[in-house]
């Protein structure tokens, strides 16, 4: 097990910026949580806000100097391309229809791209990421941060190693209760610009929260969608956009199964869960529980695998930080991802190997193609009265 919190990047500590996360933004404080938590990357950069003034306060808060905070991420990705020791990887945490632009002018920058999800609004704009980044030869690594957490991880290694058997069924789910009300329409911030159209995209629940269940069934079934059938639904009268969606999946490893996303039901905070049932075993992870995955053996007891203890193998072990009984979560599961991604920068930008590291394992452009493709097909087969609709993205 890896206890170790030491600069290990190699090279010292990659110089990352920030567009976005300004004072009063959620997101964007706890990129800034998962950058420092192992001592392995510095923020000097910034523009973090649409607004010049809580822009400038919002980088001296954190140190940012003042020759390195801008009013604008054109002028930044131009100024920081342009200096000796400019930023390397720029983290990009923006509502969803300015992560296309701002990534492309970073990546068109020569600067590593770090972006939160969904990748684009459109299906388009994620192609065209896909193609920029490949030109460009940079990294873009896109901050699915489920799949950081250690038991995740485990899941998708006893998935493929075959301990469930042949997979029949993967169940997804994204469960929430905070848009219960119309406070998109009282000035909440986060949710004004999720239920618009123009800058959340073609489906509030399943850019928002449905890439995320969709990404960790991906990722632990080693697969992808091939079609879905999907309804979607708005519970809430007057909001512009849905607000639960219910998804049929035929995946891409022969299995069937459900996506289902709801932000309007009383009673859960934040429900993320993956089900996978094969021939040999059920497998089982919870957000609620992340340091624990339910493996059952058909035909056995239940047990139950706990981070860092006796069924705690492989990826879980190299990327636990305590030993079992010292809780780690979200914030450690999201520094997972930005260690990784900060390494596997490195070791592009140095001609490296990045040791040790997996780069299967941090969402990359592609798996972030691949949910702004998911949302594309289910809002088209809904509009079609449910009807399949091919959604993978196979190899391109
Ligand atoms: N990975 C996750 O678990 C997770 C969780 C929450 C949000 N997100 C994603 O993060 C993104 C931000 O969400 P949020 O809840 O933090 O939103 P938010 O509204 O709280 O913050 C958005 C920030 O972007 C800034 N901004 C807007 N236009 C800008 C511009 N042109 N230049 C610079 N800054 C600009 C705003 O001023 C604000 O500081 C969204 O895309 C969302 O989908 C991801």
């Amino acid at each position: 097990m890896v206890y170790a919190t030491s600069d290990a990047a190699g090279g010292g500590r990659l110089r990352v910026g920030m567009v976005g996360g300004g004072r009063n933004a959620f997101i964007g404080a706890v990129h800034r949580l998962a950058m420092r938590l192992d001592n392995r990357i510095d923020l000097v950069a910034g523009a973090l806000s649409a607004d010049p003034e809580n822009a400038r306060v919002s980088a001296a808060e954190l140190g940012i100097a003042p020759d390195r905070t801008y009013a604008d991420y054109r002028e930044m990705a131009r100024a920081e391309a342009a200096r000796p020791d400019g930023i390397e990887a720029v983290a990009i945490v923006t509502p969803n229809h300015l992560h296309a632009p701002v990534a492309s002018a970073f990546l068109e920058a020569g600067i590593d791209v770090i972006c939160d999800k969904p990748l684009a609004t459109t299906v388009e704009d994620a192609e065209a990421l896909v193609r920029l980044a490949r030109e460009a030869d940079r990294k873009l690594f896109v901050t699915l941060n489920i799949t950081g957490h250690a038991m995740v991880r485990q899941a998708r290694e006893m998935v493929a190693a075959g301990e469930l058997g042949r997979v029949n069924a993967i169940h997804t789910a994204f469960i929430q209760e905070w848009l219960t009300q119309p406070i998109d329409a009282q000035g909440h911030k986060q949710a004004e610009w999720r239920t618009d159209p123009a800058r959340a995209g073609q489906s509030a629940v399943l850019a928002d929260i449905g890439v995320h269940a969709y990404n960790l069934a991906c990722f632990t079934g080693g697969c992808e969608a091939d079609e879905v059938s999907a309804d979607l639904f708005t519970a809430v009268p007057g909001r512009r956009l849905d607000d639960n969606a219910n998804v049929l999946v035929r995946w891409s490893n022969g299995a069937r199964g459900t996506l289902l996303a709801s932000q309007t039901s009383p009673g859960h905070y934040g429900d993320l869960s993956v089900r996978l049932y094969g021939d040999r075993a059920g497998l089982e992870w919870h957000a609620s529980r992340p340091e624990e995955l339910r493996f059952t053996p058909y035909g056995e007891e239940t047990r139950t695998l706990v981070r860092g203890g006796h069924g705690s193998r492989g990826e879980s072990r190299r990327v636990s930080r305590m030993p079992a009984a010292h809780p780690e979560g979200y914030i450690e599961a999201f520094a997972n991802l930005y260690n990784d991604a900060a390494a596997l920068i490195r070791a592009h930008r140095s001609r490296t190997v990045a040791e040790g590291i997996d780069p299967a394992l941090v969402p990359d452009v592609l798996d972030g193609a691949r949910g702004v493709r998911f949302v594309a097909a289910a809002v088209a087969s809904h509009a079609r009265g449910g009807g399949w609709e091919k959604a993978g993205l196979g190899q391109p």
